[in-house]
């Protein structure tokens, strides 16, 4: 068995810096006797309001829920297209595929992110929407996005499971299109502890529509409104997200470090480590780089130590579930090639600087650099 020097995540040593705030988060909610809708739900939602600037924040069970919950208030569904990107977590496209609607892809950029000039071609009378995906906890081109849903009428839902604690020129991502959905996974840098979820709005419809949809769509104990379904986050998860969102800026501030370090140290030209642009702030949920001899370079790490892991192989297009929808090697060319060279290494907020140092200098040798 390969002794692990440098893991790629560590949420046992998160346990251990946070144990007693944990504790006594599990103290007041469970002591007070109610688990479900409570003012700690309340309280957290208001906290995600006062931290990106959004109206209106809904939490529920998880990030793919809140996709779903955002494309069925905005009534997205059979015969409509949603525009979106190969480069994501499956529950991208899985969620527009769930309200009936058609994923429509277009290809990326060099930062992974969706390419604008792509979208506007994949226009046709049927599309509805355009969902970007902030992929890595880099936003995409809002500027540049927001102009063509406006040109064209479309929704924007902004899939931000990834990009909290991360801005575009100063603006909190989730915060431009009609809705951002995030996602509190415990990979994610704000982190439940199991599956949690929560959207923004600035549009009190769509906040009151998803309200009544993620709770049954019953307006109190005895009037059902509307046919909904059970998408709640629990007491317990709304008071460690409160509690955790306190740190997120230490966290994010952390790894940003960690991403400096690497890039310092990093010599070998065969890895690319896209940049960050002045007029944005990455949240570095991972730190992506697209390397060449990817599966070997990963496997010398192995050998050497250091888990890496590859987000993903496959592009959305080409996973079997897509199959339906006709797409074909050499369709997204950027998406294909980022997919076969994609590796993120350990950056995580408890790994030293000599670990930092130990996977820069394996690289290095694995290139001869
Ligand atoms: C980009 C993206 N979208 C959606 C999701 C779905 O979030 P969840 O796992 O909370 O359902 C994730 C989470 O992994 C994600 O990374």
């Amino acid at each position: 068995m390969i002794d692990l020097k440098v893991p790629f995540i560590d949420l046992q040593q998160r346990f251990i810096e946070e144990r007693e705030e944990l504790m006594a988060c599990v103290e007041r909610v469970l002591s007070q006797g109610h688990l479900v809708m409570t003012q700690e739900v309340t309280d957290f939602e208001k906290h995600v309001t006062d931290y990106t600037g959004a109206k209106h924040c809904v939490s529920c069970g998880n990030g793919t829920d809140a996709l779903m919950l955002a494309l069925w208030a905005l009534g997205i569904g059979k015969g409509d297209e949603v525009i979106t990107t190969p480069i994501s977590f499956v529950a991208s496209t899985g969620s527009i595929a769930h309200v009936g609607a058609t994923p429509v892809y277009a290809d990326v950029r060099e930062d992974q992110n969706i390419d604008p000039a792509e979208i506007e071609k994949k226009i046709t009378p049927r599309t509805k929407a355009i969902m970007p995906v902030h992929w890595s906890g880099r936003i995409a081109d809002m500027d540049a996005i927001m102009a063509i849903g406006k040109r064209h009428n479309l929704f924007v839902i902004e899939d931000a499971a990834q990009s909290m604690g991360a801005y575009y020129k100063g603006r909190h991502g989730g915060t431009f299109g009609n809705v951002g959905t995030f996602s509190a996974h415990p990979l994610k840098n704000l982190n439940a502890i199991g599956d949690g979820g929560f959207l923004v709005t600035d549009d009190e419809d769509v906040a009151k529509r998803i309200r009544l949809y993620r709770n049954h769509g019953l307006q109190d104990r005895d009037t059902c409104v509307m046919y909904g379904v059970n998408s709640r986050l629990d007491s317990l998860n709304a008071e460690v997200l409160s509690f955790r969102l306190g740190r997120l800026a230490d966290v994010i501030s952390r790894r940003q470090k960690n991403v400096e370090l690497y890039r310092a140290r990093i010599k070998a030209k065969q890895i690319y480590i896209p940049p960050c642009q002045t007029y944005e702030k990455n949240s570095f949920v991972m730190m992506i780089t697209q390397a060449e001899r990817r599966d070997e370079l990963q496997a010398h790490l192995l050998q050497k130590g250091i888990q890496s892991l590859v987000y993903y192989a496959t592009p959305l297009h080409l996973h079997k579930a897509a199959a339906r929808l006709g797409y074909k090697r050499g369709d997204f060319p950027k998406a294909e090639q980022q997919a076969d060279q994609v590796l993120a290494l350990p950056h995580h907020q408890y790994l030293t600087e000599q670990q930092i140092g130990y996977v820069a200098d394996s690289v290095n040798a694995f290139y001869g650099a």
